[in-house]
Formats: structure tokens, sequence, C-alpha cells
């Protein structure tokens, strides 16, 4: 080295990154485009801004040599870690490089991806992890298993401090997935993004089951039925910019408010079209997305988990400029009412919203919970509890404005007053009772009903009796549970002015190590 210069010294260098940026080589490189995926590399530069990585720990290698692995020593080992930003906040990362031993984790590699984490938290900024991996690395044994829970306890430690988006461009099985699950997002790549506990060969030994690798873990499987999934995306273009609009929306950790981005959308703009999209009859109909998007900036709405529940509506977008996380009755499907699945979803989009300070904005429309054995039996207490619980607990800004019906126990899951809403804003349409008004006349007038000669007509009298009485918002906003009944076309602009009013919110609760989450 003494007799080397400088020049030499840097060329020696260079030859290294070289090899590094190589990852497992031409071959393996080829293997993956074949597979249709990007390079651990390509799918960086993807989510960041040109030219922002930083990459740390290329030189790392693994320390094994249990069968042959001494000669197979590849610097970087398998993930390429760093920073860099998007939109010009900085942003940590990890990806997995299936070129390289099959993305496999082992010691070195899951320390590179912890090395990440921790600066992440200490520095108060997102993680994204891109995962295409063959999980933990055979011949490294209970390092590898080490590996992994070291991911998990700081996925669990930075969880509520700062965003955590994982990416499942590729293989993720066994307990690999835990780490993805036990984060904010997770996005899938139709084709290459595959997750499951035990594949198919497995299935088949234990339960007999035939089934294929797509139904059991694809990005559709995830994203439509088991609700593992928030995103799907045909390709992995369409993935990265889903990855940089929902950071768009959300702050560095838990300390910071939520990124606020002038639109040019006058917030007091008034919709009169938002006058026919609800129809006053409770029995008919319509889709939520087209209020939501008449409210928001430029008609904006990123939904999350578009394809699961579809009775319920999750996403974020802007309101003057302010991210906003909207959750929605869909009347289009099952009427819009609460079942299990609705309401894990709705739960965990609320528990997300508060840790990161986004006000959460829930339109209404509600006719209660689905009834039934399948629902009874699948823990709809346990997971409609969620919901009441998820926005008790929120300290967030909330806004509730109701459309139509808010019925029952749902009125109440759909955050009402009492669970701590700041501001509770009602259209003239609005039916806030304990039931609709066919049900509850047909309970509490049974006795003239059936003593009516003409029972039919009695029973339209005496609906109509409760729904002149009940069916209305007045009756709530006479008692203060409804701060504002408003034009459908106000709706916008007593949002934005709700969202001033309640920029500066401070709700600060009784000491505790933590609740105890129901389910
Ligand atoms: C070591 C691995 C590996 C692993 C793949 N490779 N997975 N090496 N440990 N876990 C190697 C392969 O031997 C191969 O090396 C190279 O990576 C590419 O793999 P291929 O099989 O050629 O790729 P492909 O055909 O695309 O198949 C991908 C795959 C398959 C479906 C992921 O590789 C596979 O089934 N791997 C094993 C998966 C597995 O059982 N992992 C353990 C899961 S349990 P060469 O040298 O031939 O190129 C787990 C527990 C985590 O992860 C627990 C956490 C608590």
């Amino acid at each position: 080295m003494a007799d080397r210069t400088i020049d030499q010294l840097c060329e020696d260098l260079l030859a290294r990154r070289e090899k590094a940026s190589q990852g497992g080589g031409e071959k393996s490189t080829a293997a993956q485009r074949e597979k249709g995926k990007l390079t651990a590399r390509e799918r960086i530069a993807k989510i960041l801004d040109p030219g922002s990585f930083v990459e740390l720990d290329e030189f790392v290698e693994h320390r094994c040599s249990n069968f042959g692995m001494e000669k197979t020593v590849f610097p970087g080992d398998g993930v390429v870690t760093g920073y860099g930003t998007v939109d010009g906040r900085t942003v940590y990362i990890y990806s997995q490089d299936f070129t390289v031993i099959g993305g496999s984790l082992g010691e070195a590699h899951a320390k590179k991806i912890c090395k990440v984490m921790d600066l992440a938290v200490q520095n108060g900024a997102p993680v994204v992890g891109i995962n295409d991996s063959g999980g933990a690395r055979i011949q490294e044994a209970v390092d590898a298993l080490s590996g992994y829970g070291n991911i998990f306890f700081r996925n669990v430690k930075a969880s509520g401090v700062v965003p955590q988006l994982s990416v499942i461009a590729g293989p993720c099985a066994g307990g690999a997935v835990y780490s993805p699950a036990l984060t904010d997002f997770v996005y899938m790549v139709d084709k290459i993004g595959v997750m499951h506990i035990t594949g198919p060969a497995v299935i088949k030994a234990v339960t007999g089951e035939d089934v294929t690798s797509e139904q059991i873990g694809g990005a559709r499987a995830h994203n439509e039925t088991s609700g593992v999934a928030h995103f799907y995306a045909d390709n992995e273009d369409q993935c990265y910019e889903q990855i940089r609009r929902t950071l768009s929306y959300l702050p560095g950790n838990n300390l910071e408010e939520p990124p606020f981005r002038e639109t040019g959308d006058d917030p007091s703009r008034a919709d009169i079209l938002l006058r026919s999209i609800v129809p006053t009859n409770p029995n008919k109909g319509y889709d939520v997305r087209d209020v939501i998007k008449r409210v928001v900036d430029d008609g904006d709405f990123f939904e999350v988990q578009p394809l699961h529940a579809l009775n319920m509506v999750t996403g974020f977008a802007r309101v003057g400029g302010y991210a906003i996380g909207i959750i929605a009755n869909q009347a289009l499907f099952m009427a819009g009412c609460l079942d299990i699945d609705a309401s894990c979803k709705a739960a965990r989009f609320i528990r997300v919203c508060d840790a990161f300070n986004v006000p959460i904005v829930t339109f209404e429309d509600v006719p209660g919970y689905l009834p039934g054995l399948k629902q009874e039996m699948g823990g709809i207490i346990k997971h409609g509890a969620k919901m009441l619980y998820a926005y008790s607990e929120a300290t967030a800004p909330k806004i509730t404005i109701v459309l139509r019906k808010a019925y029952g126990g749902s009125y109440l899951g759909m955050c009402s007053k009492d669970l701590g809403a700041d501001a509770v804003l009602a259209w003239p349409q609005a039916e806030i009772a304990v039931m609709g008004a066919e049900g509850a006349a047909n309970i509490i007038f049974r006795k003239e009903i059936n003593a009516s000669d003409d029972k039919e007509a009695m029973r339209a009298e005496k609906i109509e009796e409760y729904r002149a009485a009940f069916a209305n918002p007045y009756v709530a906003a006479s008692r203060g549970y409804v701060d504002r009944v408003i034009l459908p076309e106000e709706t916008r602009a007593a949002l934005y002015k709700a969202l001033v009013m309640t920029a500066g919110k401070s709700d600060i609760r009784p000491r505790r190590k933590h609740g105890v989450m129901p389910g």
C-alpha cells in the first residue's frame, strides 16, 4: 500500500464500487430481468429523487463458512441500503438483491437493514423496505433467524414513530412476511410479488389442499381477500409512484405535522352538484367517492386498500393544502354497513393517521352492523370494537360529516361527538336515530299496528310519524351532538374551517403503559 499512489488507491476504490454495484453478476441479473423484475438499485432509483441516494455498507460481507459459503462472498451481502430524498425530504431505504444468494437474509444482511432502521428512528424519517428474497439464509441457520428477530423488534419500536412502508417485489415467505406485516403499508406488485407463510407444497402435504402460489400469496389475493396488502400495482413503476404519493401525505415522524402543500384549489369553493349525489331515499345507493372527490383539493383522492372491504372507503387527500385521512361508508356495497373486514380496514387506517397527526375526516352514511352467524362467530363484537377504540384513542383532529344514515351503534362507530369528534357536520338529509324509520315504527308501534283494521295503512302512517320526528339532523343538533347542519355545497368550506380550527389541537390523556386493543 505504501508504494501505491493516491490515483491507484482511488482506482482500487472505484473498482471495488463497480464490483459491489454488479450484485450477483451478469448471469443472475439476466435471470432477474427474465422474471420481469428490476434490480435492487434500479428500484431505489425509481423511488428516490434523482441523484439523492447515498449508499451505506456497500462493502459489508457475510462471515459464514458453512457448506462452502466462503466461496460465495459478495460485497453488500444481498441488500442495498442507504438514504436519499423523496420530494426533497429524507427517506431511509433498503432493497434486497435477489441476484446475490437469492436475496436471502443472513447475519450481515440483517445488520445492514437494522442500521438504516436505527438511523431512521434517530433522525426521524420514514423507512421504505423492498422485499425480494428467498427468506432466511439456510446456511446461516440460527444467525439468520436472529437477523429476522432483530428486524421485527425494530419494526415494532419504530411503529408510530416513523412511517414504515414495505414493497413486495419478489418472494417473501415464511416468517419473513412478518416484517412487512408489522409496518404501516404493504405494496404488492402483480405477478412478481408473493407473500405466504407456507407455500403450496407444504399446504398440500399438511392439509391436502391444492393451491397455487398466486391463490395464497399473490398481489390480488392479498389486496382483495386477505387485506394483508394495502396497495396493488400492475407493475413496479406504478408501485414506486404509490410509495412517493403515500409519503407526500405523511410527516417524517410522529413529532412533526404532515406536509402542507398549496394546491391552488379555493377552500371556499362551493359545489352545487353535491346536492344531487346522495339520494334522500335512505334505501338508494351511490358512490361515496363522488362526494369525496367533489370536496377535496382538485378531486385528488388517493385510496388505501381500494380492493378490500368495498363497503368501507379509506384514503388520503388534501383540503386547502392540509393532508387528511378519509374514512367513508360506501353505500354502493352492502349499503355501507359495518362488517368485520370494513371495521378492521377502518380501524387500522385511523390508527396510522393518528400516529402521524393526519386529521381524520369521516363521511358517514351507515345503516348498522351486518347481521348474521358468520359475522357474530367471526367476532364482529371484537373487530367492531376496534373502530370505537381507534377513534376514541385518536388525538389527531377528528371531523365527522353525516351525509345521510347514522343509525344505532354504527352512528357511534363512525366517530360521533361522544367519541371525541372535534366537529360534527350534518347534511339536511341526515337521519341520526337508533334505527331506520321502518324498523323503529314496527317495534314501538307494534300494538297500534296489530290492533288496526288496516295494518298496512297504520304501519305507513306510523313510519311516517317516526320519520318526521327523528329522521333528520335537527334532534341531534338540538342536543349539540351535531355542531352545524350545512348545505351539501358548503361541505368543502366547512371542512376547511374545521381543519383550521383544530390545527392547534392538543388532547393530553392520562399516562399509561399502553392501552389494550380489542381483538
Ligand atoms: C440460501 C437461497 C435461499 C435461502 C434461495 N437461495 N433461497 N440460498 N438460503 N433461503 C438461492 C438458491 O439456492 C439459488 O442459488 C439462488 O438463491 C436463486 O434461487 P432460485 O431457486 O434459483 O430462484 P427461483 O427459481 O426464482 O426461486 C425462488 C424461491 C426459491 C422460490 C425463493 O429459491 C426457494 O424456494 N428458496 C427457498 C425458500 C425457503 O424455504 N426459505 C426459507 C424460508 S423460512 P444458486 O446458487 O443456485 O443460484 C424463512 C424463515 C424466516 O425464511 C423466519 C423468520 C422468523
